[in-house]
């Protein structure tokens, strides 16, 4: 089977997790760079990577690479770099993403303005109709990415952001994205032998992504992607794919006690909704409480949150207290466990009151962050 050349988006910091994730999927030739990793992959492995993978936030697959000198010089590769009469009838909508700038062309909206006029004049001329441009859910999704070693143009596998399940509706405040989520758990090292508790667990994620993996829940089984319409699509080989992400999937796993606690009822209550939408009720507890209420297991495990970061360092006392509250309950109650906390703010973070033992850079949309590992005596 053909072999293409695709990109990986990711949020910063999960690059490593992302291509690790990609080789364990069957990608090969598996490079990661700043917020990308690049690797080749045939359809049922691109398949696949939709419905499996957890850290994404979506795929590009290459289907031409030129040199570009300039608006113009774009405008004519665009037209002659790939089969539009097969894969862009009027019929139906698209959209151009850009990303980079090159000799000519310093503005990403005035780049895929070019790629448009460039793409709707060849249809004119092709079938005195045009497409129309849709912003949300196009039927076709191109990407166009510019540098000094030239131009690269890409079909996206899915419109929407491959972080959104479809099992969160509902969302706290400053939900953690999906795929983000993911990622955090996976740097944790849980692997379902051990407690997992999120004190201030918000609308659910990091427990549900945590449990998700786990049971080998496909991320992707719930949702349509662009590809479905491509006209290279095998439906055959979707289904065996389907099939597979399936027959992976182990609801029968013992699990221990993973709870979360959220003390406003209505976030409480909207976690509740997305554990159900996940199908996870028998395996995640939500309580409705002030952390310092939960009664930990037994058994030493994983304590993961992310508290709210404040946005003017200093300037809320309220959060500083939260913190110290925190840490307090963690010292006193939760000898042997391991504690982890992504935090945005480095002078809240020393209200824990403790060493972290490691750190990790992760942007979380676009604030620069920490998840910090605490082990606690
Ligand atoms: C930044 S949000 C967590 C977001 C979560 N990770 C998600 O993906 O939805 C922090 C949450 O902690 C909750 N919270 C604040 N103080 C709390 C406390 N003392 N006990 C329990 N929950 C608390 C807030 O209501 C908020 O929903």
């Amino acid at each position: 089977m053909q072999s293409m050349e695709v990109i990986g988006v990711y949020p910063q910091g999960l690059e490593e997790e992302g291509a690790k994730e990609l080789q364990s999927l069957g990608a090969k030739s598996v490079r990661p760079f700043n917020r990308t990793v690049a690797f080749q992959a045939d359809l049922s492995c691109f398949y696949r990577l939709h419905l499996q993978a957890r850290l994404p936030f979506r795929f590009l697959r290459e289907i031409a690479r030129f040199q570009c000198n300039g608006p113009e010089s774009l405008y004519k590769s665009v037209q002659s770099a790939f089969d539009w009469e097969r894969w862009l009838h009027p019929s139906m909508s698209f959209r151009v993403d850009v990303t980079g700038t090159s000799h000519g062309l310093t503005h990403t909206h005035f780049t895929a303005l070019q790629v448009k006029n460039a793409l709707v004049d060849l249809q004119r001329s092709l079938w005195l109709k045009r497409s129309d441009i849709k912003l949300v859910d196009p039927d076709l999704c191109l990407h166009l990415h510019l540098s000094r070693s030239g131009a690269v143009l890409s079909l996206d596998g899915s419109s929407r952001s491959l972080h959104r399940r479809g099992y969160r509706a509902a969302m706290g405040l400053a939900p953690l994205k999906e795929n983000l989520a993911a990622g955090l758990i996976q740097k944790t090292g849980w692997d379902g032998t051990f407690p997992l508790v999120d004190p201030l667990c918000g609308s659910g994620t990091l427990l549900i992504e945590a449990v998700s993996c786990f049971l080998s829940l496909p991320a992707g089984l719930k949702r349509s992607f662009l590809f479905e319409a491509w006209p290279d699509f095998d439906q055959n080989l979707w289904e065996e794919e389907k099939n597979r992400a399936k027959s992976k999937i182990s609801l029968e796993k013992q699990i221990p006690a993973v709870i979360g606690c959220e003390q406003e009822p209505d976030i409480a209550r909207q976690a509740k909704t997305n554990v159900a939408a996940a199908g996870l009720e028998k395996f995640i507890t939500i309580q409705n409480t002030h952390f310092s209420e939960i009664v930990l297991p037994e058994k030493p495990g994983f304590i993961v949150c992310n508290p709210p970061y404040g946005k003017r360092i200093g300037a809320n006392e309220d959060l500083k207290f939260l913190y110290q509250e925190l840490g307090n309950f963690i010292k006193t109650n939760a000898s042997g466990w391991q504690f982890w906390l992504l935090n945005g703010n480095r002078e809240l973070s020393r209200e824990i009151g403790m060493k972290s033992s490691l750190r990790f850079a992760i942007s979380n949309g676009g604030i620069d962050c920490r998840w910090l590992k605490y082990l606690v005596n």
